[in-house]
């Protein structure tokens, strides 16, 4: 028997992160939110498993404290992650669980680690996993690239992830807060084992296997992918944001161009302009990595594509999958980045097998 606690499970990501524990009969559950009755009707989803409703406000130390007390792993699907950082992780070892966070990359685990790996034994990282960046973009897009560097150093690795899906208000906050050197820097490339600033250009209206129409790639060295090349040995990373059209781009460069303090009031922009790619094209996303090997023996796999039409719930999906490998002792105790603990192979298998997945490529 396992108990997860799901904070965030009435959202978007968390429900998902709840039908699938539940379906795998993982349990018994703990659904947590500020509203206590959307956390009841998450838990209606949980056929399978006892699944409990808990009001608890993440920023409400006693009540993190109870919803954290008597699981075994916290999932966090609450956010802004950029606020967040590692309250909640935080709290989960403090009472003795592993904890997962679809969301959270480097910057979280510097607040929780101070930026030191050893040392962490009165966190309770000696004997728990935190494991951070279990969904798409982070998570996924640090993973899946692994499986083309198997048999060998790449090359070049070329990255495009995107599409159209609803942005919410809570994520659109996480997507204004991601800039800064911390996170990544936009037009930049990886050469030769360093960050080239300014040195690629949006790609507007282009043809892209696996994605709809035309669409527009925006240049973005994330922190993932530069570390990424450089564990890989990658000569050359590019990695694009694909957006279906240029709405949200231009709605993020307004907000980043306008006073920091003023950030919350370009949310409504943003979600708007995440309806308009979604008016555009219906949902969709796609993640596609393509590789030139340095050593291009025959059969090697140059190309991973995966394809949903809900980036949000497939988020959730690995998240459930990362909260599956720790109840089955697969992920060792400490402080990680989901790409760094899950198996690549076993990953690409359950998204095979995911009914959110419309399509994965290993070719
Ligand atoms: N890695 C990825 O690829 C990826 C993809 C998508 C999303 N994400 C991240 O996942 C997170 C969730 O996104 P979402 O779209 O699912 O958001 P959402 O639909 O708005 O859901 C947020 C959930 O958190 C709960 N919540 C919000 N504030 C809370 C608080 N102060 N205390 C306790 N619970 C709280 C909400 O319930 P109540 O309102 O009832 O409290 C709800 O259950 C975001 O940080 C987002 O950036 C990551």
């Amino acid at each position: 028997m396992t108990r997860v606690g799901v904070l965030g499970g009435s959202g978007t990501v968390g429900r998902v992160v709840v039908e699938r524990l539940a379906g795998w009969e993982i349990g018994p559950l703990r659904v947590g939110g500020r509203d206590r009755d959307r956390a009841a009707e998450a838990c209606e989803a949980a056929s399978g498993v006892p699944a409990e409703p808990f009001r608890v406000d993440l920023d409400d130390d006693a009540a993190l404290r109870d919803f954290c007390t008597g699981c075994d792993i916290v999932v966090n699907c609450a956010g802004p992650s950029y606020r967040v950082l590692d309250r909640v992780a935080r709290a989960a070892l403090a009472g003795g669980a592993h904890y997962v966070d679809a969301a959270g990359d480097l910057v979280a685990i510097d607040a929780l680690t101070g930026g030191g790996a050893t040392g962490l034994d009165h966190l309770g990282l000696d004997r728990r996993a935190a494991v951070f960046s279990a969904g798409l973009m982070p998570g996924l897009s640090g993973l899946l690239p692994r499986l083309l560097a198997a048999d060998g150093p790449l090359a070049r690795l070329d990255v495009y992830v995107g599409g159209a899906a609803a942005i919410g208000p809570l994520s659109a906050v996480d997507a204004l807060l991601t800039r800064g050197p911390r996170f990544g820097t936009a037009l930049a490339a990886w050469r030769a084992g360093r960050i080239v600033p300014g040195a690629l250009r949006p790609l507007r209206s282009v043809a892209l296997p696996g994605f709809r129409d035309r669409v527009h790639a925006w240049p973005f060295l994330s922190t993932e992918m530069s570390r990424l090349a450089a564990e890989l040995g990658v000569g050359e990373l590019r990695n694009y944001t694909v957006y279906v059209t240029e709405a949200i781009p231009e709605a993020l460069a307004r907000a980043w161009a306008d006073d920091e303090a003023a950030l919350d009031e370009h949310v409504p922009a943003v979600v708007t302009a995440a309806d308009t790619d979604l008016a555009a094209t219906g949902p969709y996303y796609a993640m596609l990595f393509q590789a030139v090997p340095r050593d291009p023996a025959p059969g090697r796999p140059r190309r991973v594509l995966l394809r949903t039409p809900d980036s949000y719930a497939l988020s959730g999906a690995v998240a459930a999958l990362t909260a599956r490998e720790l109840s089955a002792g697969a992920i060792p105790p400490g402080a990680h980045l989901a790409c760094d603990v899950l198996s690549p192979s076993r990953t690409l298998a359950a998204m095979r097998g995911d009914p959110l997945v419309t399509g994965v490529e290993l070719t």
